[in-house]
């Protein structure tokens, strides 16, 4: 075992293994043929620390971890300070790229990105490739394992034991978490190297937060992001969408960001305007604008060919498409039919691509979407480009599409992010992606991409969200309502419900189906629909607290059962109910027909949202729900802000009061962070910080204030308390 400058490296007979640590949690392990260490892929962002001590018969430390290696197989074995085991290699098939691990203590195995499977993974194979899952099954289906997404991470949890194993590496990857066999769980990549980080905890929040500082958190969102979206594929014209702005103001419906899908492109070239349907295209986006609407625009990487076309001809002139192996330029289909692909792995592309986007700016569109990024093409069988289509990196070494397809999609996000912080520097910029790899927290927000106003797919969206959220990306969400098939009344009720109480909240459909606003239905749907919305609004400021300290930490926002109840084992398997933050248990309906629902409660005192009752927790009750009621229980010492006025358009625009819902209850505490919401005026200090203490007491439970930071006004707070009410 060789000391260097970041670690060591150890000489087996097949291979060398690099060993490498990122502070006292974090260990990286490569096997590769070469005495370097290879390059990370561009989901990485955080440097290792170097390497200090000496190693005694083949065992490393750090103040956590232990690693023992040996030195024939290079197999490792890596223990915490306690000498209790964490992980142990059964083999590594150096050629197919394989580590075998035995199934130690996991109870269950979760993240691993957007997967169609329930919370807890464990008897779960799959594989990791970037897919537009429309193209390869009718929808979107438990046997389908190739997703929109590719996140080689998971969390391996247990009470009072947690780690997180990331693979970095862009091929298609592949997990069997025992499968196969019931003592392994194993990985696999296709190409590259096997280069992977060991995550300690010991809690899953500490996992999380690890692997944030490898891969990164996401930034601030501007707080009207945070609130509801209305989309539909597409809204034709420019009467059309307008019609859909006004009827969200007649109706009451508090909507903050309007969607302009592949319609607006004229023969759906991008960044081009359709004379025909959009022929006012700035007017109609500055009346928007003027109204309080955000509208955001789809742009997808695939360029038309078609001579003259300038985003086409400039693109082939410099060379920034992908090209065939020869040099050819490769030409595959999406909607503009013939159609090629800016080759984002280089800089340049990313820059020229970003400058594009100074026009669409120009005239009102304030956001982007990026779709079909993974990316798609309808000429092949897996509808992607053949592997051996070629990149160019900024040094000109050619790279196969193997390498980059995963990463795609990231690199279009970044592209795009980049350029609209550069084009409007102090606004906070606003990306929706489809494809993502590890990383793409840094640029975009994402959504699970076309699932189908079927009462499963609402259902499986709770495990996706959640998965993905423990992968890192917490501004995620599913289209409400369904896209593909046609939604009905009380299907978009629940979904409305329960789509209020996930990060991402935007009701979406597809071309040729039922039109799925809310008052599209009856009185009855689109009342109920308005006061989950509402609700949304009225609970924003605590939204945007939780997306804060997903930015300084990784923390989701909406968490599993057993991110906040490790030890406690009835929470592992729970995928019909999850925390918004730590203190709100929600329960969403979704079966139709049904008027009642099973409620597990952790450990503790929940308080019932609705009637103020008490209930002892660490059991299963029963809960009454009618249509217009998701069961929603609140932790016993839970402050919960809520906004006393709606922002929205065609509502008060607030003055920012807030009434602190004091829940009673042990050790209650919160920290209100406050700032403009828009700007990047935060990162100069413009913020407050207060901290809140509920001290319990049954008569007259008191809460203390205190300001920690002052460089924001704070709004005038009142507060409400609700006393413990067990009946
Ligand atoms: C893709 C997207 C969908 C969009 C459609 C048309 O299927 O996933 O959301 O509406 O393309 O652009």
């Amino acid at each position: 075992m060789e000391r260097k400058d970041f670690g060591y490296i150890i000489e087996g007979t097949m291979s060398y293994l690099h060993i490498l640590f990122y502070g006292s949690h974090i260990v990286r392990f490569v096997y590769s043929d070469q005495k370097e260490v290879p390059p990370s892929t561009m989901a990485m962002i955080h440097a290792p620390k170097k390497a200090v001590g000496s190693p005694e018969h083949y065992t490393l430390k750090t103040e956590k971890l232990a690693v023992n290696v040996d030195r024939k197989t290079l197999s490792v074995r890596i223990s915490d300070q306690y000498d209790h085991t964490l992980s142990e290699d059964l083999g590594i098939a150096f050629s197919e790229k394989r580590i075998e691990k035995k199934r130690l203590w996991e109870i269950g195995i979760y993240g691993n990105g957007e997967k169609y499977t329930w919370l807890n993974q464990l008897g779960v194979k799959t594989s990791n490739y970037n897919s537009d899952v429309l193209r390869q099954a009718t929808i979107h289906n438990p046997m389908v394992e190739q997703m929109h997404t590719a996140i080689p991470f998971y969390i391996g949890v247990a009470p009072g034991q947690a780690y997180g194993i990331y693979l970095d590496n862009s091929y298609r990857t592949s997990f069997d978490f025992a499968v196969s066999n019931r003592e392994k769980i194993s990985f696999q990549a296709e190409g590259g190297f096997l280069d992977y980080y060991f995550i300690y905890g010991p809690t899953v929040a500490e996992v999380i937060k690890n692997y944030s500082l490898l891969t990164g958190t996401p930034p601030m969102p501007r707080k009207k992001f945070l609130g509801y979206h209305q989309s539909r594929y597409s809204y034709k014209t420019e009467d059309e969408l307008l019609a859909v702005a006004e009827n969200l103001i007649k109706h009451k419906i508090p909507c903050d960001v309007l969607y302009i899908d592949i319609a607006y492109m004229d023969a759906y070239k991008v960044f081009t305007i359709s004379e025909k349907r959009y022929k006012n295209f700035k007017a109609t986006l500055q009346k928007l604008k003027s109204m309080g609407f955000a509208v955001v625009v789809i742009v997808n990487p695939g360029v038309k060919v078609e001579e003259g076309y300038h985003v086409y001809e400039e693109g082939r002139q410099k060379g920034y498409f992908v090209t065939k192996p020869g040099g050819d330029i490769y030409q595959g289909e999406v909607w503009p039919k013939p159609a090629v692909f800016p080759d984002f792995l280089r800089s340049e592309v990313r820059q020229w691509w970003g400058g594009l986007h100074r026009e669409l700016l120009a005239q009102g569109v304030d956001a982007i979407w990026n779709d079909m990024n993974e990316p798609a093409d309808f000429t092949q069988e897996n509808a992607t480009l053949p592997e051996d289509t070629v990149h160019r990196t900024d040094d000109g070494k050619e790279v196969s599409h193997a390498e980059v397809h995963n990463i795609y999609g990231l690199l279009q996000t970044r592209a795009t992010r980049e350029a609209l912080e550069m084009i409007e520097p102090n606004k906070r910029a606003f990306v929706l992606t489809r494809a993502a790899f590890a990383g793409t927290q840094r640029y975009a927000a994402l959504w699970t991409g076309d699932n189908a106003s079927v009462w499963e797919h609402m259902e499986c969206s709770i495990p996706m969200v959640t998965n993905l959220g423990l992968s890192g990306l917490a501004f995620t969400g599913a289209d409400v309502g369904g896209y593909q098939g046609d939604c009905s009344g009380e299907l978009l009720v629940r979904w409305t419900q329960l789509g209020a109480f996930l990060p991402y909240f935007r009701n979406h459909s597809e071309i040729g189906t039922v039109r799925q606003e809310p008052w599209e239905f009856n009185d009855q749907v689109l009342d109920i629909t308005r006061e989950y919305i509402r609700l949304r609004y009225y609970l924003l400021t605590y939204w945007y607290n939780l997306m804060r300290e997903s930015t300084l930490t990784g923390a989701p926002v909406v968490r599993p059962l057993f991110y906040h109840h490790q030890d406690d084992l009835n929470t592992y398997n729970i995928n019909d109910q999850f925390l918004f933050g730590e203190g709100v248990m929600v329960c969403p309906v979704l079966r139709p027909g049904v008027n009642h629902r099973m409620v597990y409660l952790p450990l503790g005192l929940w308080h019932d949202y609705w009637t103020g009752e008490t209930h002892v927790g660490g059991r299963y009750i029963t809960r009454e729900a009618p249509l217009d009621i998701l069961p929603l229980y609140i932790k016993a010492g839970t402050i919960l802000p809520h906004d006393r006025l709606i922002s929205a358009p065609g509502y008060e625009q607030t003055g920012g009061a807030i009434d602190m819902h004091c829940y009673a209850g042990d050790n209650g505490f919160y920290r209100l962070y406050i700032d403009d919401g828009l700007t990047n005026n935060y990162l100069q200090g413009e913020y407050s910080e207060m901290e809140l203490f509920l001290e319990d007491d049954p008569v007259q439970p008191l809460v203390k204030e205190k300001i920690t930071k002052k460089g924001f006004p704070i709004p005038e707070i009142s507060y409400k308390i609700h006393l413990k009410d067990c009946r």
